[in-house]
């Protein structure tokens, strides 16, 4: 690893910043919004560079980064922790972290707390919550405090447990309507932006009409202002089989199994290092060094 590196990328021409007011102008402008998820320096840089405009440190990284089933047992200092490590790689994109699981979930004063944390702590610039309604109290305060609030509704995953599964949500009449209704009563809450997980094309798009802040979707078509994905998922680094809406543009997995397979029998037949992979004395040192004669073994 070099310790001075220039950026390169998209980015370096790029310099625009990306913030929630220029998200909002895109979609007056019907301009589509890009948004991963990231969860540690070098994939942020990765994902920046390749101007990527929303990056997400979602509370996937339970599952895609630490090995858990759900996202429920992910905590605070853990979402703080990989947050920072991507403030550091993400320089043009809007750095939005997600608030996990009980974090806000026992009243909207501890919910402002906690999201004040990923603003001050770690250089967040907006937080994402899940939920609909009853959210509302929260998104108004935290919109008071000056947090950008990213809403979250349909499949929502810290919900798995009263949804029965992760499960595609608002298919009857009664729950696609309950979904427009929740949007709605988040947008007037204040909510930036709003992600739709998991929900029928048709729902999806009535949202989007229906709403002035942008529209993310995850599982939910093609006619939302904007698209996430998590990145584990597009990269196949998630050892999940893959849903239905989740298109796979590499495939990390064979990459990383390969080179490291490489590496592995390199090692073993001693083809790796080579001499010019090696550091070298000096010719005069090590002339001086070759005639100095061995010293005598320590005793034990
Ligand atoms: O946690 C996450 O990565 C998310 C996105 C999938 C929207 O919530």
């Amino acid at each position: 690893m070099s310790l001075t590196e220039p950026r390169s990328g998209n980015s370096a021409a790029l310099p625009l910043k990306i913030t929630v007011p220029i998200l909002q102008e895109k979609k007056r402008n019907r301009a589509p919004i890009s948004a991963l998820t990231a969860y540690d320096y070098a994939m942020a840089r990765l994902v920046d560079e390749a101007s990527i405009d929303l990056v997400l440190v979602g509370d996937s990284l339970g599952m895609v980064m630490l090995g858990c089933d759900s996202t429920l047992a992910v905590t605070m200092e853990e979402m703080l922790l990989f947050t920072r490590a991507v403030r550091r790689g993400v320089r043009r994109a809007l750095l939005a972290a997600d608030m996990p699981y009980a974090s806000y979930h026992v009243d909207a004063a501890e919910g402002v707390r906690n999201a004040l944390r990923f603003v001050k702590e770690a250089g967040a610039e907006a937080v994402k919550v899940e939920g609909g309604r009853n959210r509302v109290e929260l998104v108004e305060r935290l919109t008071d405090a000056e947090i950008p609030v990213i809403g979250h509704i349909g499949l929502t995953p810290q919900s798995v447990h009263r949804m029965g599964g992760y499960r595609v949500q608002g298919k009857s009449l009664y729950d696609a309507e309950h979904l427009v209704e929740d949007a709605a009563a988040l947008e007037a809450a204040g909510a930036a932006l709003l992600v739709l997980e998991g929900v029928p094309r048709e729902v999806a798009a009535r949202i989007t009409a229906e709403l002035t802040i942008p529209t993310i979707g995850i599982g939910a078509g093609p006619d939302c202002d904007g698209q996430i994905l998590v990145l584990h998922d597009l990269l196949n680094l998630a050892f999940t089989p893959a849903s239905k809406f989740v298109r796979r543009y590499a495939d990390a997995a064979t990459l990383v199994r390969n080179a490291v397979d490489e590496y592995r029998k390199n090692v073993e037949t001693r083809s790796f290092p080579s001499d010019a992979e090696s550091y070298h004395l000096t010719a005069e040192t090590r002339d001086t060094f070759a005639r100095t004669a061995p010293r005598p073994a320590r005793k034990a």
